[in-house]
């Protein structure tokens, strides 16, 4: 268990390079087991969730080899469809095997994942959608059972714009016979990417990015080589740290189009922002920031994983803020760590009203989730003392060297056990 001890009142100055999206990697390696050969998976970041999610993928009898930024993959000689308990628990994302294991395998059993802090991830609309392709699922014993001889293209109706729930079954729909119409799909870039993955093995997928996506299946996949796109979500993250800190970063490696609401919403609160090609230069605010209103919806509407940074960016704005979290049920534990600094927020429901105070205090606080971690380091970075915060190991999940990448842009960051 470590923890992190960050001086205050830092400016933020300089350049910043973002790595792979987690959100992609997560569902790319899956999808690697639909292929008969090896894909090449390039600029995947070097996170704790990818690390489990290449162990689980050895463990089920792929070949894995890991490098420094991707993993060639063969799953040649898997042999078990059920992956261990002890990774499964590790990983939300483990869900996302579902889709792969039964359209390749005709079989897969894993343990139902934990809810998580942000609320009790239901699977619900997964388990809908692969019993429309004609799969079997059972949930027994905390298990996800699920069998299918053949699975057979079908209609599919999202009731909720699940991410997670249309890269599964836009996997699975693969290698079913016939046409999958998968409606009220999620549009995030990351479906995007799975897709074009999907395609360059030789699958059918058209729409992806579009609430309607069409798959028409084939009979094999073969290995393919694939680039992740950039983590939209770290690269908002850097970006709303500068503008907390009032400072001056340039956020390189990214595709702008994904960031078009964290871009809108941080020149809303006053920061100057620059668009390049693959870059963006953020600006802190001049004196206080602006108080805002924010709705987290699924994309292209402001991302929820990137609610609570912009929750810390708030607490210190020139006004009342409100902020309301659509996607999840309980994804303002973070407040009571800000109000612990000082931060004066008050939270009824889905709804977090925050009064913008003069300045934060360091404090001893708890990351509670890996964005609620990320939301921390930005108020401790904005805040007067020193700020010790504890969880780090939630960090470490979704954010490749992130102390590393907040000191070379002046922050005072350093890690003990
Ligand atoms: C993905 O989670 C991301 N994780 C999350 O990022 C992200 O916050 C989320 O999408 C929303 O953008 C990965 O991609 C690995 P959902 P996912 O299914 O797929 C409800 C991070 O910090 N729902 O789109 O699990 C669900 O309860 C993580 O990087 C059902 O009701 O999210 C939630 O309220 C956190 N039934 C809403 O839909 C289902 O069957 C959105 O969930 C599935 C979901």
């Amino acid at each position: 268990m470590g923890i992190l001890v960050i001086e205050g009142e830092t400016r933020l100055k300089g350049r910043v390079t973002i790595s792979g999206a987690k959100n992609a990697v997560l569902a790319v390696l899956p999808a690697t087991l639909l292929a008969e050969g090896e894909t090449i998976i390039e600029n995947s970041p070097g996170i704790n969730d990818v690390r489990v999610m290449g162990q689980i993928l050895a463990a089920l009898g792929a070949e894995v080899k890991e490098n420094g930024s991707g993993f060639k993959i063969n799953p040649g000689r898997v042999y078990s469809q059920s992956p261990p308990l002890e990774l499964v628990k590790k990983l939300r994302a483990s869900s996302l095997l579902l889709g792969p294991l039964l359209a390749r395998y005709g079989q897969a059993e894993i343990v139902m994942p934990g809810g998580c802090n942000i609320g009790p991830r239901p699977l619900d609309q997964h388990i809908k959608g692969l019993r429309a392709l004609g799969a079997e699922v059972k949930i027994e014993r905390g298990f996800i059972w699920a069998r299918a001889k053949k699975l057979k293209g079908a209609p599919v109706y999202l009731d909720v714009t699940s991410v997670g729930a249309t890269e599964n079954i836009m996997m699975a729909a693969c290698l079913a016979e016939g046409k999958t119409v998968i409606e009220n799909a999620a549009k995030e870039p990351e479906i995007v990417d799975i897709a074009n993955l999907l395609n360059a093995m030789g699958a059918s997928v058209k729409g992806a990015g579009t609430d309607v996506i069409r798959i028409q299946g084939v009979k094999h996949l073969r290995g393919a080589r694939h680039t992740i796109i950039p983590d939209r979500i770290e690269a908002g993250t850097f970006m709303i740290a500068a503008a907390a800190t009032r400072g001056e970063v340039t956020i390189e490696n990214v595709i702008p189009e994904h960031l078009e609401p964290v871009i809108a919403k941080l020149r809303e609160a006053g920061a100057r922002v620059e668009v390049g090609e693959d870059s963006i230069k953020v600006t802190g605010c001049e004196g206080t920031c602006q108080p805002l209103d924010i709705k987290t919806l699924p994309y292209p509407g402001f991302p929820t994983d990137l609610q609570s940074p912009m929750t810390a960016l708030l607490t210190t704005a020139a006004g009342t803020s409100i902020i309301k979290e659509n996607i999840f049920e309980n994804r303002f534990r973070h407040v009571d760590e800000f109000k612990r600094m000082g931060a004066q927020i008050k939270v009824e429901g889905r709804t977090a009203v925050v009064e913008g105070v003069d300045f934060l205090s360091g404090a001893r606080v708890r990351a509670t989730d890996l964005r609620a971690g990320a939301a921390l380091i930005i108020a401790a970075l904005m805040a007067r003392g020193e700020t010790i915060i504890q969880g780090t190991e939630h960090i470490d999940r979704g954010y490749e060297n992130i102390t590393g990448k907040f000191r070379a842009l002046g922050a005072h960051i350093r890690r003990e056990d």
